[in-house]
């Protein structure tokens, strides 16, 4: 057993909790308290003695006894550590010296690795093509040694054949996430046929990989990424970092962009101050340790929809960390790579000119705005107020509460009192405080109605017809849906109460371990609605959340279609203003059928 398990086995997260939060009550088989991570007036913060975890239901935070006192002491994960030991009368070892030989070992099988891959890229008729595609894509040799770029081949056994002969064990090469255990002896290389893009940790080791296939191929991703390992988490790591430190350090100004092709043209092009989230959304530890070298932040996402959802989430943390951000905004359809190579001028004036962050929204929420329309100007003003309270500088937050109130028409005075009002005002300065905004309503009703199918095996039919995976808010509540609907079509001729029996849903997520910390959180959800609320309330709880999810979900849809007609119009797209047009209809037809239901 390790310490941690051994810590976990000797302490029971309940008495730790209470510790803190003496007012801890019991509630069936479950404990309640307030929660202390964000405001609230009823209690929604839950602690299962029978699993050992915690969950806030108010602001979605959650975990084990660890997670807890990290967070209540605000502390990082070793003085937690040495604080449960403490309780627990565990006498802590130095650094487990298992683990770092573990990581140098596989650090040293990294590197064998990504000389294999280069050889194949340079070296052979396979890794021809790759070369070749490459080169197309504009990029020098010199870039593609610099970034160590090669080629997986297809044959699957020439690398596992080449790293055992190194010295490495299948076992090695799994914990390393370059093959997958089928079982019986059999292993497949993760990475087949595909171009392959070292990612590197801020010191410039390799702890991971990106594929990318030469042509698209049915039923396979573009890129292929590295799983989680000892190495590698994708939250941790910002492709480009490492290649973009002294130019970080010098300009204090960092460009993020999405994929790695955008670095990689970026860098040859001279840009080396530009930086990858890979396709996710920013995390806060991408931006902390970014944070170590650079205060201001361009953003530079595709102009699509995605690009800018990506710009709202990503803006929402990088100003909690203090970060000064601006926008570039590219024209739609292109993206970095492909606009630095035809005109690196331009791409140049383009972030030189690019606008802060507040001027990007305001333009976005009030180009073309009708202030007379009180429904528009409301959206309008309660969405820039949003931004303009996580703003951590006073004097930004009064010149833009100036501009706003010009812009919009309202009164000065009750823009302040808007942005003074509220629980999520940004912490000022101590970024660390544990500080944290409730879930989203939306969020919330989704996991509630989640709740609900886990405790109750006579909803899920209705639920099923009534309700798509795209209505829930959140991508982990929609993925974990979808992976209930597909439970429910496989069984749903022996459906019965213990075919919905925890452990038989547990399995679903057995090795998907995000989805089955969610499926822990809202198990604990279930069994706290399902014993105290009775029926018929229950039925009624439930089919108000799948009314207010559809509700939801299609005014969401009718007020993109809104700004999407808004700029076919200014562009005078009159296809486009004819289909906008009738889809709005559609949707407004069935918004009325929701409300038409009572
Ligand atoms: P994009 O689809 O915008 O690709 O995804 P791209 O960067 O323009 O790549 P090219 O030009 O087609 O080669 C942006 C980023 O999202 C991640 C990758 O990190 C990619 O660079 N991604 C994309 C994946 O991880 N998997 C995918 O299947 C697609
Ligand atoms: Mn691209």
């Amino acid at each position: 057993m390790d310490q941690i398990q051994e810590i976990k086995s000797r302490l029971d997260i309940v008495e730790v909790v209470r510790e803190y939060l003496p007012n801890l009550k019991q509630s069936g088989s479950n404990w309640k308290a307030l929660c202390p991570f964000h405001s609230e007036k009823t209690p929604s913060f839950m602690v299962s003695s029978e699993k050992q975890i915690w969950h806030c239901f108010g602001c979605g935070e959650g975990g084990d006894v660890f997670e807890f006192v990290k967070k209540i002491e605000n502390v990082e994960f070793g003085e937690a550590l040495r604080i449960l030991a403490d309780k627990a009368g565990v006498v802590l070892k130095k650094q487990d010296p298992k683990l770092i030989d573990k990581r140098s070992r596989l650090l040293e099988l990294m590197v064998v690795a990504t000389k294999f891959f280069q050889a194949h890229l340079w070296q052979t008729n396979s890794g021809a093509q790759g070369l070749e595609y490459l080169r197309k894509r504009g990029l020098e040799d010199n870039t593609l040694k610099e970034w160590k770029l090669g080629y997986a081949p297809a044959k699957p056994e020439l690398l596992i054949d080449f790293l055992q002969k190194q010295g490495y064990t299948h076992l090695e090469m799994e914990e390393a996430g370059l093959i997958i255990d089928k079982g019986r002896g059999n292993f497949f290389n993760r990475f087949t046929d595909r171009v392959m893009f070292p990612l590197f940790n801020e010191k410039g080791q390799v702890v991971g990989f990106t594929g990318r296939l030469l042509k698209d191929k049915e039923g396979q991703g573009k890129y292929v990424n590295s799983p989680q390992t000892i190495l590698y988490n994708k939250s941790y790591v910002l492709y480009g970092l490492f290649q973009a430190k002294d130019s970080l350090k010098q300009k204090h100004e960092a460009v993020v962009v999405e994929g790695q092709m955008d670095v990689l043209t970026a860098h040859q092009a001279g840009f080396r101050n530009t930086v990858a989230s890979s396709g996710t959304a920013l995390t806060e530890f991408q931006l902390d340790l970014l944070k170590r070298y650079a205060d201001k932040i361009i953003f530079a996402f595709d102009a699509d929809q995605a690009g800018r959802q990506a710009v709202e989430k990503a803006t929402d943390l990088a100003l909690r960390k203090g970060f000064e951000i601006k926008v570039a905004v590219l024209p739609s359809g292109r993206d970095p790579d492909d606009f630095i190579r035809s005109s690196p001028e331009q791409w140049l004036s383009l972030i030189a000119e690019a606008p802060a962050v507040m001027d990007y929204f305001f333009a976005i929420e009030t180009t073309g705005i009708n202030i007379d329309d009180i429904k528009a100007k409301k959206q309008a003003a309660y969405k820039l107020v949003k931004i303009i309270k996580k703003m951590p500088d006073p004097i930004d937050q009064d010149f833009y509460i100036k501009k706003l109130s010009e812009k919009l028409n309202i009164d000065e005075a009750v823009i302040r009192g808007m942005v003074a009002s509220g629980t999520d005002l940004p912490s000022r300065g101590q970024s660390n405080t544990p500080h944290k905004a409730s879930l989203p309503v939306r969020q919330q009703t989704s996991r509630r109605f989640l709740a609900w199918l886990i405790g109750r095996y006579d909803f899920w039919q209705e639920a099923i017809n009534e309700i798509l995976p795209e209505m829930l808010e959140a991508d982990l509540e929609r993925e974990l849906y979808n992976h209930l609907v597909v439970y429910y079509n496989n069984n749903h001729s022996v459906w019965g109460p213990e075919i919905i029996s925890t452990d038989r849903l547990e399995q679903i997520f057995s090795n998907k371990p995000t989805l089955s910390n969610l499926f822990a959180a809202l198990s604990l959800l279930a069994q706290d609605l399902t014993a105290n609320i009775t029926d018929p309330y229950s039925r009624d709880d439930f089919r108000l959340l799948e009314r207010n999810l559809k509700d939801g979900f299609y005014r969401k849809k009718l007020s993109l279609l809104k700004q999407e007609l808004a700029q076919a119009e200014q562009a005078g797209r009159s296809d486009e203003v004819e289909r906008l047009t009738a889809a709005i209809s559609q949707v407004l037809s069935q918004l009325s059928q929701i409300s038409n239901i009572d």
